[in-house]
């Protein structure tokens, strides 16, 4: 199969119980994937998988930040899925507020989920990968860490990380036949946007007016990248980072 379809691929897929991730999740789950779905919320977990009809899908509860969680999450997903052909890092988090007035402590949280959090994922994931001498990991990055973001300079530093150790890992990964890619999406209206549209409520006017296909993304809009990535058909596809942001942002 060669085709822009999840077809009986097993994929891993985190962020998956809101969202860009539950996107991805129903996606996939309607090209007929088997997909293990982590997140550190329960509840949204049920409630996606809820939404999926009868694809195979199952829970796997854990916080991407705590290493031990992320060990045996993916080795319960390997285990349960056979094989992994797929790892979809989608699970991310930020707040936006001012650099100079946000505590350490938040620093080393959003530093941690979103930096921290993929490393980990790769790191657990990729053995699996390599020893296959197949497979793909897609990325969730961001264009705040293309272009700069005012009020999220931290979690800007550290989705730039997250493309950067897709290029270098691409690079490592290649001669084992696995692929690596990042996905940057601009605004999406998820809850994660509208937690930040609640602090700034002119927000999506701004956003809206600045977009030039004027409007926000859906989480299918994005999802729709990653499914593709995720396929046989982008298997000549390593070490890029691509936008998908209705044109807000244009970089070479
Ligand atoms: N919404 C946007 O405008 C936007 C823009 C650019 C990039 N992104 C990125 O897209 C991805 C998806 O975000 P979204 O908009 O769907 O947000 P969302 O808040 O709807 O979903 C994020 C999911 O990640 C999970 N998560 C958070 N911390 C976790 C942890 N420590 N361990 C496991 N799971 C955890 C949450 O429980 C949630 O289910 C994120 O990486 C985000 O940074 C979002």
């Amino acid at each position: 199969m060669t085709g822009a379809t999840l077809t009986d691929k097993r994929i891993i897929i985190t962020g998956a119980a809101s969202g860009l991730g539950r996107a991805m999740a129903i996606m996939a789950a309607a090209d007929g994937a088997h997909m293990a779905l982590m997140d550190i919320n329960a509840k949204g977990l049920d409630e996606t998988i809820g939404m999926l009809g009868d694809a195979t899908a199952f829970p796997i509860v854990a916080d991407i930040s705590d290493w031990n969680a992320v060990e045996t999450g993916v080795k319960e997903a390997v285990d349960r899925l056979g094989r992994l052909d797929a790892v979809c890092n989608v699970a991310g988090w930020d707040e936006p507020g001012r650099f100079w007035e946000q505590s350490l402590e938040f620093w080393e949280k959003i530093v941690a989920i979103n930096l921290w959090g993929t490393l980990y994922m790769c790191r657990a994931t990729v053995p699996s990968l390599v020893e296959q001498g197949a497979g793909t990991t897609v990325s969730v990055a961001s264009d705040a860490g293309r272009v700069g973001s005012k009020g999220e300079t931290v979690y800007a530093a550290a989705k730039g990380g997250v493309m950067a150790l897709t290029k270098s890992l691409a690079r490592e990964m290649a001669p084992y036949n696995v692929t690596v890619n990042c996905v940057c999406p601009g605004p999406m209206m998820t809850p994660l946007l509208q937690a930040e549209m609640e602090s700034t409520p002119k927000l999506i006017e701004k956003l809206i007016r600045a977009i030039p296909l004027r409007r926000v993304a859906e989480p299918s809009d994005a999802a729709a990248l990653i499914r593709f990535l995720a396929s046989d058909a982008a298997s000549y596809m390593t070490g890029q980072v691509i936008s998908v942001s209705g044109g807000l942002t244009m970089v070479g």
